[in-house]
């Protein structure tokens, strides 16, 4: 049928890459990790792609399920396919949507050649990991449409040390007439008839597949109701044992994530852009690029995805400098004085941070924009950063109506024409994808970081409280000397701050539905030029919550703070699901007065602060004039427990040894990377006067190894603390805490 590509085909063996990792034997390839590997192949007849295997080692190519093609399925359908396209004979949802010039919606990918190197190639515009050529090898496969002259190319890039699989694509249009991409999944597999549940981020609830499921985000952002993520496990997979697949796209816009079962028992898995958010017009000559999604398979349960992902975002993810330093302790702020900002106030909160020990002073909203539109509550100012003239330029981003920024370029947020510009929380969205607005806030950040010395930046982004939506807008700073003081090697003398929130409220009316894509685009460019231009910037990504803590922005900051809901407890399930994909190291999370603003729970200060030393950026947000004389006294010991604990939170590994949805008793370990010190955070949600807590097993220890601890006399082995555990005697009441070191003798 496609004769030409025939001799393409039969001569396309290529030799393997220097370290082994991919395989291209005839047109069979395989890509092999330490613990994985991914084979698929060349139909001779179709030159579709089919999948084979992704799991487990396994060498050879075995014949595929015998599938009937009797009825009505027949054809690609009864195939496990790569890339699956439109109107040729699979009934199941595509991974590529292409909308021709003339309004046919059929494509006709078929194999022509593929490519092997090492390393990695970036991704033009968009976030993605990388690494040098011993990390990491790519195979790219040319896909090519013969009757629209569109040209796909698939990136398939393995991580072997991580047991990670990278893939993207993009689509050129090699034509003379426009076409729109319609649907995207930049992963796209047919699994074979098992037996698979899926998860979502949180783990909170899971699902047997029959037919379509899955989730999406249409707000815009990645959103917090569904993080771009899911895992599917083996009915019998635990934290520690059987087989974990996760997916993870690294983009924070709309998507979609799709598990179809047909009726022939193959699972389709799919991840990439929302298809409501998409028809991205690609003009002749012009390409479109899908953003990655980063896949890793485990053998060693959940946990053991967990610890890949966390390895493979610190090193070849995130690219900020800062990813393995320790993080200075810090007060914030918003929940201590919230929108009652001025010189006197804040002047008085952060001598009180400096009285406390804590190195690092934050400054949240509330104190600029001008008469008639004065930041002294949320209707008015966002646009205008003009708290102090003589520093600061004008403001940037997102807009209320009320703001000298709206009024002079009411152009500049997105709208549709003829619709209402509808506020919610009394904001419109400023429409990034224009290159004008990118320009305008590069420009206007740069000169705000030129004009004072700041070294720490906290750009917000989404939220989690009452799972409402994120912000888009940018607020400003203010630049406080606490005097003279830097406690430690790793307390910046400066202390300033500033806050991006870029996540505050869905998109509704957009110009187009491509305008989401385009606003990503224009968002990463932004970032990307101002992270490149001050790495020494440690830069915080916040959203009050998951609403874009997504692997897309972590590729430029190297911390994003985790909710909104400073609850310790409810925090311990926010962080154990946060922890399912990103790095412990990548959370920001912050002691908050008592009663909690969110709950009105009132826990101890060590709980509270337990919880919160497991996360990479560590802080206070309270006023610490209003604290008890107990919590007072708390706080050095706190200080001294987050000395120790930062270096292992920064580039250790981290196990959940019992989850709160699980356990009365959850507790969380790390493992410093020289296997010498672990630190376990044990918790008691109830009290419980019966059962006796269970023993708590430890986790990534040296089986042989001796321990002392601070908890116990003598020294045990690691096996024992790992099979049988301690038994912990909490008081009996709510919300007890402990913190267990464990040294290697
Ligand atoms: C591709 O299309 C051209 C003309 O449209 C035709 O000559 C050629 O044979 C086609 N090739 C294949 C492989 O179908
Ligand atoms: C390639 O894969 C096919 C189908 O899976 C299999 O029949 C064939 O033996 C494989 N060839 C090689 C060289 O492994
Ligand atoms: C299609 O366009 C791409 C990008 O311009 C080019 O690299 C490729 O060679 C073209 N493919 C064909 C078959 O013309
Ligand atoms: C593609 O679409 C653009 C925008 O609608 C239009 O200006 C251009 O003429 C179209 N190009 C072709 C080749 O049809
Ligand atoms: C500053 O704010 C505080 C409240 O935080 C208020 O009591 C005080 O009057 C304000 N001072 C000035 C000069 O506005
Ligand atoms: C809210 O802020 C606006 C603009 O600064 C101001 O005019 C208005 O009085 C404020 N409302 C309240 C209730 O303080
Ligand atoms: C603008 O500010 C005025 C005065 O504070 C207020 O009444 C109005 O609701 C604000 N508009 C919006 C859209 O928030
Ligand atoms: C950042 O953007 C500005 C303004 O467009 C440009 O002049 C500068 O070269 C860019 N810098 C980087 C590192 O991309
Ligand atoms: C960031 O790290 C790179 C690579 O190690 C180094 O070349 C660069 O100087 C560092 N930049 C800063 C600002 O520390
Ligand atoms: C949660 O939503 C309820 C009902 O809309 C509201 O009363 C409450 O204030 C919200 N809580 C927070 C923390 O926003
Ligand atoms: C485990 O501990 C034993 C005894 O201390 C030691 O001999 C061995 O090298 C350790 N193994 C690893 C992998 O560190
Ligand atoms: C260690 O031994 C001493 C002396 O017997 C005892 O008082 C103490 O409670 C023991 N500590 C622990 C943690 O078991």
């Amino acid at each position: 049928m496609y004769s030409t590509f025939g001799l393409l085909l039969a001569g396309a063996a290529f030799a393997a890459a220097a370290d082994g990792a991919i395989k291209a034997d005839g047109s069979n390839f395989t890509l092999t990790g330490d613990g994985v590997s991914y084979l698929f192949h060349v139909d001779p007849t179709s030159r579709d792609l089919v999948s084979d295997h992704y799991g487990g080692p396994a060498t050879d190519f075995t014949p595929p399920a015998a599938v009937s093609n009797n009825g009505w399925s027949d054809g690609l359908t009864n195939t496990r396919r790569e890339f699956p396209d439109v109107g040729r004979s699979d009934y199941r949802l595509p991974a590529i949507h292409i909308k021709h010039a003339d309004g046919d919606t059929v494509s006709a990918f078929i194999y022509q050649s593929h490519e092997i190197t090492a390393g990695k190639p970036a991704l033009p515009g968009l976030p993605a990991t990388y690494g040098g050529d011993d990390d990491v090898s790519t195979l790219s496969v040319q896909m090519y449409d013969n009757y629209s002259d569109v040209e796909a190319v698939l990136l398939y890039s393995i991580f072997p040390k991580y047991n990670a699989v990278a893939r993207s694509f993009r689509i050129n249009n090699n034509g003379t007439s426009n076409i729109s991409i319609e649907r995207a999944a930049s992963f796209s597999i047919d699994l074979p008839n098992l037996d698979l549940n899926m998860i979502e981020l949180q783990g909170d609830w899971a699902h047997e597949m029959y037919g379509e499921t899955g989730f999406r985000s249409t707000e815009g952002y990645s959103s917090h109701l569904h993080n771009p993520f899911m895992a599917l496990i083996s009915p019998t997979t635990t934290e520690s044992s059987g087989e974990a697949w996760g997916f993870n796209l690294v983009y924070s816009g709309s998507f979609a994530a799709t598990t179809e079962r047909f009726s022939n028992g193959f699972i389709r898995v799919l991840l990439g852009l929302n298809d409501l958010h998409a028809s991205i017009p690609v003009p002749p000559g012009g390409t479109f690029q899908a953003p990655e999604v980063v896949s890793v398979y485990s053998s060693e349960g959940l946990g053991g995805m967990s610890r890949s992902y966390h390895d493979l975002y610190r090193n070849h993810l995130s690219r900020s400098n800062h990813t393995f330093e320790t993080r200075p302790v810090l007060l914030n702020s918003w929940e201590g004085l919230g929108f009652e900002i001025n010189q006197t106030s804040l002047d008085s909160l952060a001598k009180q941070t400096a009285d406390l020990g804590i190195q690092l002073f934050v400054n949240d909203d509330g104190w600029f924009g001008q008469a008639p539109y004065a930041r002294i509550n949320d209707t008015a100012g966002l646009g205008d950063w003009t708290p102090n003239p003589d520093h600061f330029p004008n403001g940037l981003g997102p807009v209320n109506p009320n703001s000298t920024l709206y009024t002079e370029h009411p152009d500049w947020v997105l709208y549709q024409g003829k619709h209402p510009r509808t506020l919610t929380r009394n904001q419109l969205v400023l429409n990034v994808g224009l290159p004008e607005v990118q320009d305008y806030i590069i420009d206007a950040v740069s000169n705000v970081i030129k004009s004072a010395n700041i070294r720490y930046i906290k750009w917000y982004v989404p939220v989690e409280i009452n799972k409402s939506w994120a912000f888009v807008y940018i607020l400003s700073f203010l630049p406080i000397a606490i005097n003279g003081r830097s406690a430690s090697a790793h307390a910046p003398t400066v202390v300033a701050f500033w806050r991006w929130w870029d996540n505050n409220r869905g998109i509704h009316e957009m110009p187009s539905p491509a305008a989401d894509y385009a606003y990503m685009l224009g968002l990463y460019r932004v970032i990307d030029n101002l992270t490149t231009t001050y790495p020494e910037i440690l830069f915080e990504g916040c959203a009050s919550g998951g609403g874009r803590f997504d692997a897309g922005l972590l590729h430029y900051w190297p911390q994003h703070w985790t909710s909104d809901n400073t609850d310790a407890s409810n925090r311990l399930t926010i962080q154990m699901g946060t922890t399912i994909m990103y790095p412990p190291s990548a959370m920001a999370c912050h002691v908050s007065a008592v009663p909690n603003g969110v709950s009105q729970r009132n826990i101890s200060i060590d709980y509270r602060a337990h919880v919160a030393l497991m996360c990479g950026s560590f802080g206070f947000e309270l006023r610490p004039d209003d604290l008890s004389a107990e919590e007072r006294a708390a706080i050095p010991g706190i200080l001294a427990n987050w000395e120790l604990i930062n270096p292992i939170v920064i580039s250790g590994s981290f196990y959940r040894l019992r989850l709160p949805d699980d356990s009365n008793w959850p507790a969380v370990q790390l493992v410093s990377k020289d296997e010498t010190t672990a630190v376990v955070f044990a918790f008691q949600q109830q009290a419980m006067i019966k059962p006796a807590p269970p023993p708590l097993r430890m986790a990534g220890l040296n089986a042989t190894a001796m321990y002392r601890s601070t908890a116990f006399n003598g020294t045990y082995s690691g096996a024992t603390l790992m099979n049988a555990g301690l038994n912990l005697a909490f008081e009996v009441a709510d919300y007890q805490s402990m913190l267990i070191y464990l040294y290697r003798q």
